[in-house]
């Protein structure tokens, strides 16, 4: 994998060391004060707790991401939208709360801000907000915010993000000049078949994919051995409706749940039209995909998880690649649903043993999806993107095949490709705030 710290704009040290001894304006997010500066031995510049407040920021070491004349810019300051059920308590606990303090914490030693906000914590009047980040002992703490330069929508919930005070506020912040907003939104499965499949390279990686009615129904049944029905705004594979047309021209069905799915069969098109709608398929609300006849590990399918992201140049990257593995006769591979985790490399070395260019393949795809579609649904949605996790699926031919573009991707549990995607991250606000400048 590249390393992209090596690409991060440099800091101009000696311009640093030149302004030591003198009276420079700090600036983070708006906020400016006159002040000397403490230069600390890695050349952040530490605000000691009175000129902090001054900027409304903890009390910390900042990086000088911009040095004109006397003029510093420090930070960046990064704002997380995030959502809580449960209001009354705002700090994220369990493996959420877990994973967030590792990522304030990386910022923090890279000389950022980084802390996590609700839309109800936003005051545009008084142009704060009240957020919660970590101190300089690991704790959590609360303090209200100027407006920061980068916001970064972490919001986990659909019916969450469709308030109309989210939506009020990311409307705000997206017209705002001073604020760079990206994920700005949930994508829904449908707007990417369109997006992706209206140019030839997002097309190739598309299995064949209808809106669900009666006649689309038809068609796809007439030309596939297995379909899909897919909710447009589903998640974590809810409400996924698998159909084998059988060679007798019969039909089976089942909708994947957490327990063992349930199958049932009919031979009449009208039965199963009415028995797809009574186990939940929705006209306008689902999709219909063509099925992929995956490759198995252990008799399981699986499937990847690859995460992109934008790195210290604004390139997308291939942060890293999991695999999930599906349930003994599951056809979805969420854990949840009985998938396991398992390592790509060893994945793709066993199914496609003594195949070596077929694996050089599957590398090759992966990177040729890496490096064009996050760019074209970036276009296509105009959306500001700067992280997605693809689910690919691989068919028995080592194809790959685009099964879902997620907005939200989850964290990994693979620590390697978790920091790996905390140094993008990290790399890339300094790259954004450096580029938004306006001087
Ligand atoms: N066309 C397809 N052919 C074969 N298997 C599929 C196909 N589409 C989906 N699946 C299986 O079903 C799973 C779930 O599908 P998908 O990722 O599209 O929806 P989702 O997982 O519910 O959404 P989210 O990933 O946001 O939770 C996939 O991971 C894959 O295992
Ligand atoms: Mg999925």
């Amino acid at each position: 994998m590249p390393n992209s710290s090596k690409n991060r704009i440099q800091i101009n040290e000696k311009l640093l060391e030149k302004l030591n001894e003198d009276t420079v304006t700090l600036e983070i997010a708006g906020m400016t004060t006159v002040s000397k500066i403490n230069i600390t031995p890695n050349n952040f510049i530490n605000l000691e707790p009175t000129l902090a407040k001054k900027l409304l920021v903890p009390s910390k070491a900042y990086l000088p991401y911009h040095i004109r004349n006397n003029y510093v810019r420090l930070g960046p300051s990064v704002g997380i939208l995030t959502s809580n059920r449960n209001a009354e308590n705002p700090i994220p606990k369990g493996k959420n709360g877990r994973l967030y303090k590792e990522m304030i914490n990386y910022a923090h030693n890279h000389g950022l801000l980084v802390f996590l906000f609700y839309a109800e914590g936003v005051n545009w009047k008084k142009k704060i907000i009240k957020g919660y980040t970590l101190n300089n002992n690991g704790k959590w703490i609360s303090g209200n915010y100027s407006i920061p330069n980068i916001i970064y929508n972490r919001i986990q919930y659909r019916s969450i993000e469709n308030r109309n005070n989210v939506k009020t506020l990311l409307e705000k912040c997206t017209s705002n000049p001073n604020v760079y907003v990206f994920n700005s939104r949930f994508l829904n499965k449908w707007e990417v078949n369109d997006a992706l499949s209206n140019f030839a390279l997002g097309k190739k990686f598309l299995p064949e994919t209808m809106k669900f009615n009666r006649s689309n129904l038809r068609l796809m049944i007439q030309n596939h051995n297995e379909i899909f029905l897919k909710p447009i705004n589903s998640s974590r594979g809810q409400g996924i409706i698998k159909i084998i047309i059988k060679d007798d021209g019969s039909y089976q069905y089942s909708k994947a749940e957490v327990k063992m799915p349930k199958w049932f069969s009919t031979n009449s098109f009208y039965n199963l039209f009415e028995g797809l709608t009574r186990i939940g398929a929705k006209e306008n609300r689902y999709l219909i995909q063509e099925g992929i006849d995956l490759t198995t590990f252990d008799d399981r399918v699986y499937d990847l998880r690859a995460q992109f992201q934008k790195d210290g140049n604004g390139s997308w990257v291939i942060t890293g690649v999991g695999v999930r593995i599906a349930g003994k006769n599951r056809f979805v591979t969420h854990v949840p649903n009985g998938g396991t985790a398992a390592v790509f490399e060893d994945v793709i070395n066993k199914t496609f043993a003594g195949d070596d260019a077929k694996k050089t393949d599957i590398n090759r795809q992966l990177k040729l999806i890496a490096f064009t579609i996050p760019v074209e649904l970036e276009k296509r949605l105009d959306i500001n993107l700067a992280i997605l996790s693809f689910d690919i699926g691989i068919d028995k031919d080592g194809k790959l095949w685009i099964l879902e573009v997620n907005s939200k991707p989850a964290s990994f549990d693979e620590e390697q490709i978790r920091f790996r995607h905390l140094q993008y991250l990290v790399d890339y606000f300094i790259y954004l705030a450096q580029i938004n400048i306006k001087e």
